[in-house]
Parts: structure tokens; C-alpha cells; sequence
């Protein structure tokens, strides 16, 4: 059984201190990084695009999660392929045809990449059904897109195990869990078996050592999960 992944979103960082925030977070721990990309359309908050993007790449050489909050993801796929991205993951609710969808997986696959899709809150996991061929990731989130810091909403851990289910005969594929994990939380995910957890504001908290946030969320979102084995 896998290790669980804990993924730092830097979404909160102080991007005036990007160099440091990469060392600090690699010496604490994390196994990857994920980088929220908004266009002020998709969801109601602009942060960054492919540069920044590729400055991250150019300061770590750990994998780097790409999740898109943009409306037409189609459009920058190659900017965001070029940047450096390991996994590229949009949004299932994007305005796009399913074929439109189904072509940008295959170009991020084809790029020798992982292609994930992302599931809001009022979505039901079914709805990445139609494109599970060479889908690599499911992003579960776990409050609605857009902020960093906000509540978790624990009723929505239950699309885990859905998305497991979903992805019974593809063992590669890894479910990834967004938004308001932390040390408080972590059991709750890890009683549905996520892959990879993302944490964001609770690794930039004054007096929260990150170091120990990164190993509570890992040991929380890990052992219980043989627990719901199919
Ligand atoms: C929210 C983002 C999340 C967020 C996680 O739209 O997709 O990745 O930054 O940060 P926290 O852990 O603070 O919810
Ligand atoms: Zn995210």
C-alpha cells in the first residue's frame, strides 16, 4: 500500500520569499508541491500563471502539482506543460465539450505527464466518469475552490472511497485531497484512504512547527486507510 503523499500548496506563501519558502518546505518534508493557478473567472481569486510555475521548477527538483482554477484550460495546456508541471488537474466543471476535456488529458498524457481532474464540492465524483481512460488523478476538493484557509468540509471526504471505486482496475492513479487538511483533519481523510494530501495555510502558520505538520498529516491520513479496503 502506498505511503501517503503530503503536497504543500503555497498558495498563502510569502511569494516576496519564494527561494526560502521552497528550502524551508523541502527541509520540512513535503514530497511534492501545488501550485494553485486562478484566473479570477473560474473562481472568484487571481494568483499566478506558467512563470511562476517555472520558478518553482527552477528552485525544486520535487514533483510539482499543477491545479487549474481557469476557465478555459485548453487554451495554456502547453504553457503549463513547458513551465515544468508534473501533473496538470482542471476542473471537471469547465465550460468545455467532453471532447475538448478528453483531447487536453491526452495532450498532458502525451507529454509524458500526469492528467488529473478536480471534483468542487457540489459535484458528484461520477462526474469524471466519461474520461477515467488515462486519468491519473482525481482531486477531491474539500472546500470550494478559490482561497486558501478555509473550513474543511468533512462531508465531502466520502468521494474518496467513490473515486477509489471508480478507479478499482487503475492502481496508478492516485486520489488527491484539497483544501482545509491539517493535523485536525487529517484522520478524517485518512479513514477514506486518499493519496496524496494537500495542505496549505495550516504550513504557514506563526508558532505551528511545519516539519511536525507534514509527519501529523501523514501519520493521520495513513493508517486507518486499510480500514476501507473495497
Ligand atoms: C483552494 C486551493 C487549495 C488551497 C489549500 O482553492 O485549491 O489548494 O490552497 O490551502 P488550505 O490548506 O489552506 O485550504
Ligand atoms: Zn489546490
Amino acid at each position: 500500500m502506498r505511503r501517503v503523499e503530503v503536497a504543500a500548496s503555497i498558495l498563502t506563501a510569502d511569494f516576496g520569499n519564494l527561494y526560502r519558502v521552497v528550502r524551508k518546505l523541502e527541509r520540512a518534508g513535503i514530497d511534492r508541491f501545488h501550485l494553485d493557478v486562478m484566473d479570477g473567472h473560474f473562481v472568484p481569486n487571481i494568483t499566478f500563471g506558467p512563470d511562476v510555475v517555472a520558478a518553482v521548477r527552477r528552485l525544486t527538483p520535487l514533483p510539482i502539482d499543477v491545479h487549474l482554477m481557469i476557465s478555459e484550460p485548453a487554451r495554456y495546456t502547453e504553457q503549463f506543460l513547458r513551465a515544468g508541471s508534473d501533473t496538470i488537474t482542471f476542473h471537471v466543471e469547465v465550460e468545455e465539450t467532453d471532447e475538448q476535456k478528453r483531447d487536453m488529458l491526452a495532450r498532458i498524457r502525451g507529454a509524458r505527464r500526469v492528467a488529473g481532474l478536480a471534483v468542487s464540492p457540489r459535484t458528484p465524483v461520477s462526474a469524471v466518469e466519461p474520461f477515467l481512460d488515462g486519468l491519473g488523478i482525481v482531486m477531491i476538493m474539500t472546500v470550494e475552490p478559490g482561497f486558501g484557509g478555509q473550513k474543511f468540509l468533512a462531508d465531502q471526504t466520502p468521494k474518496v472511497a467513490e473515486a477509489r471505486r471508480l478507479l478499482a482496475d487503475r492502481p496508478q492513479a492516485a486520489i488527491h485531497v484539497d483544501g482545509g487538511v491539517n493535523g485536525e483533519t487529517a484522520a478524517i481523510v485518512g479513514r477514506y484512504g486518499a493519496d496524496v494530501c494537500v495542505v496549505g495555510s495550516a504550513l504557514f502558520q506563526r508558532g505551528r512547527d511545519t516539519a511536525r505538520e507534514i509527519d501529523l498529516v501523514r501519520r493521520l491520513a495513513g493508517p486507518q486507510r486499510a480500514a476501507v479496503a473495497l
